[in-house]
């Protein structure tokens, strides 16, 4: 065979195995993807450097949008009010099939979304990460802090067709939503073997040199009552899939469904939504909490029944306001 077949050969081999290209020092472990999706391969950086088709200025709002994403914790106080980055939840840069890419955010809004019952854009949904998982105050709208953002988002989508919903690796919840029967002590055994020697004996993660390392998974440093993360099925799935880090696909899906639950059964700030009182906000917000613990009584103890923002000075940020088009 010659150098140039043998080549096109395993052109043909990376192409057919989608999974080693998109993150090649990721055990295969992972999920198959179904008949007839789209799989995308996220650009990296070093494709960005090598495309002369992208403008030298919306390189730099581009790779700002990046930095902000991998530290958001420069925002500390700012836009973020806990422990967390967004690449805490969104492995690899948020270009990761099974880690939530992040990229379909910019191919598939403007949609309806349920969690708010209104059409939402891509900023908004920017926001809503911001509001609920870190916790914070998003950009304002249409500022150059939030167009950097929203020009990561939709450069990763680079090549990927608008409007395809059928994508492989979206989000995080290949398990399902069906859990099993969950119990917090089972949860609790295969937390301490397989996650605090990362993420502390409390849940509170880990500091060096005063900057996170190993993010907290629960209290006043980790995303709040309202975030995604909080359903324990949403959790089931990132953590069967990503965790524990270097070892994803490890857990059996029964030990993820235990520790998800036990992990959204701990206390962490208020939902921004709270109406000040939590069985009111559970029942008003049934579509999401109906897979949350919050509102429900774990070990003795009412969950959310309180009125700490964590080291967030509010509650609710503006932006979280209702659009409507009468
Ligand atoms: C605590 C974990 C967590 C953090 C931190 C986090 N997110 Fe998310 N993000 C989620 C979850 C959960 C979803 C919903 C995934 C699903 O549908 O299964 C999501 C979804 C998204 C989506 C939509 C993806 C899609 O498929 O449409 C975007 C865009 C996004 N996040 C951006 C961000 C940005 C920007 C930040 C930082 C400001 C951030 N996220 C921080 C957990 C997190
Ligand atoms: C080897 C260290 C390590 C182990 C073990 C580990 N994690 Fe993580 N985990 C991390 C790191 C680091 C991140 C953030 C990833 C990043 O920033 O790139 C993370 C992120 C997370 C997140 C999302 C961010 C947050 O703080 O909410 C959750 C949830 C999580 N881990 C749960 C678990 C669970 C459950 C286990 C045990 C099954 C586990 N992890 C085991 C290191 C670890």
């Amino acid at each position: 065979m010659t150098l140039k077949q043998t080549l096109s050969l395993l052109a043909g081999l990376i192409v057919a195995s989608p999974i080693a290209l998109a993150e090649p020092e990721v055990p295969v472990n992972l999920p198959k993807f179904k008949e007839g999706q789209y799989v995308h391969h996220a650009p990296t950086v070093e494709d960005l450097k090598n495309d002369d088709s992208i403008n030298p200025e919306l390189k730099k709002v581009i790779l700002k949008g990046r930095d902000m994403f991998m530290n958001t914790q420069q925002f500390r106080g700012k836009y973020v009010f806990n422990d967390l980055n967004c690449k805490s939840c969104h492995l690899g840069e948020g270009r990761m099939n099974w880690s939530a890419p992040i990229w379909p955010a910019a191919t598939t809004l403007p949609d309806y979304r349920g969690k708010n019952h209104h059409v939402n854009s891509l900023e908004e949904r920017i926001a809503g990460c911001f509001s609920f998982s870190m916790n914070g105050k998003p950009p304002a709208y249409g500022s150059d802090d939030m167009l950097a953002m929203v020009a990561y988002h939709q450069w990763l989508a680079k090549g990927a067709p608008v409007y395809e919903k059928n994508i492989g690796g979206r989000g995080f919840s290949h398990l399902g939503k069906e859990a099993p029967e969950l119990d917090f002590a089972r949860g609790k055994a295969v937390y301490q073997e397989n996650c605090a020697i990362c993420h502390g004996e409390n849940g509170q993660g880990q500091r060096k040199n005063g900057e996170v390392v190993f993010p907290p998974l629960w209290g006043d440093g980790s995303y709040n009552w309202g975030a995604g993360m909080t359903r324990v099925f949403t959790a089931a799935s990132f953590i069967k899939n990503n965790m524990p880090l270097g070892k994803p696909g490890s857990l059996s899906d029964d030990d993820a469904w235990q520790v998800a639950n036990f992990i959204n059964s701990h206390e962490r700030p208020q939902d921004p939504r709270y109406t000040g009182d939590v069985k009111e906000t559970r029942e008003k917000y049934m579509n999401f909490h109906k897979f949350t613990n919050y509102g429900t009584v774990v070990n003795g103890t009412l969950l959310g029944d309180h009125d700490n923002t964590g080291t967030k000075p509010f509650l609710k940020p503006d932006v979280l306001r209702p659009r409507t088009f009468e």
